[in-house]
């Protein structure tokens, strides 16, 4: 197949990588802007490149025709998450979407494989729209923390160096090295608990101070000068000295203020 040909097949999945990469981090950012935590800490995604499609085909004696329906990770995603936690939660929304309808999944996470390697793996159906028309296509999304992330990268990596000949040494050095992700995903869980508490009080306080920053920046050109600059002055000492409360109290009266003057924005 020519190369041209290859790049009009690998159009639409370029699309859905696009697609799903959006709709993941779209979770991530709406939690953050409601000052929820979100189980999506980031998102990557890529197209295998022909190189590795072809070679993958000769390795599992794909023919050329069934390429697209045997290998499955044309299309990849990868979804990172602080915790352990997190995975069965990305699990059950992916489950739960409209838009994506799941063929199969592996559990790695709780079925390590003999390397180390522990993720959790969904192939979908995902439907695009293209230039060229709709269709159907899959794509493998790989659920994983940031330890197990970690591992799998240096892993693949060396992998690559060794051309999958990895010294003795290093298998051994690596299967340590999987148990120690291992155990520091554990340990984080256990910590978690209080680690959400501080992420949600941060992320909420922060929340306020844009707010408060954005009112006022409203309220600069209609509001009263000396009434701004003794607000200005009161949010200075508050953020040096204060409580979130008292941030919360001072946004709430600038909204006040900010209604009367009808400057009031959406953040
Ligand atoms: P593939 O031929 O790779 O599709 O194998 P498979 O169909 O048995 O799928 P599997 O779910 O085992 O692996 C799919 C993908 O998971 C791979 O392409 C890698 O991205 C990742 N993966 C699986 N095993 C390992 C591993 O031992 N190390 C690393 N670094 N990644 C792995
Ligand atoms: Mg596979």
């Amino acid at each position: 197949m020519e190369i041209q040909q290859w790049r009009e097949i690998l159009i639409p999945y370029q699309q859905a990588v696009q697609e799903l990469k959006v709709k993941f981090e779209s979770i991530a950012n709406e939690n953050r802007k409601l000052s929820q935590y979100s189980p999506i800490e980031y998102v990557t995604g890529r197209v295998k490149k022909i190189s590795s499609i072809l070679e993958k085909a000769q390795k599992k004696a794909i023919s050329l025709s069934s390429i697209e329906n045997e290998i499955e990770d044309i299309a990849g995603i990868r979804i990172i998450c602080q915790f352990v936690e997190d995975i069965d939660k990305v699990v059950e929304f992916i489950k739960s979407r409209k838009d994506m309808q799941v063929k199969s999944e592996k559990n790695y996470v709780s079925n390590t494989k003999p390397s180390g390697y522990r993720s959790y793996h969904i192939i979908v159906y995902y439907d695009v729209h293209t230039a060229l028309g709709a269709k159907k296509l899959q794509a493998e999304i790989q659920i994983r923390t940031l330890a197990m992330n970690f591992w799998a990268t240096i892993e693949h990596s060396l992998k690559y160096k060794y051309e999958k000949n990895i010294p003795e040494k290093i298998v051994e050095r690596l299967s340590n090295a999987a148990h120690a992700a291992y155990v520091l995903d554990r340990e984080m869980s256990r910590i978690r608990i209080e680690i959400l508490e501080a992420q949600k009080s941060f992320q909420y306080k922060s929340n306020i101070i844009a707010d408060i920053l954005n009112t006022l920046q409203n309220l600069n050109h209609v509001g009263n000068k000396n009434e701004i600059v003794s607000i200005q002055s009161e949010f200075n000492r508050i953020l040096e000295k204060g409580t979130v409360e008292q941030l919360a109290s001072l946004s709430k009266r600038l909204d006040v203020i900010a209604q009367g003057y009808k400057v009031q924005s959406l953040t």
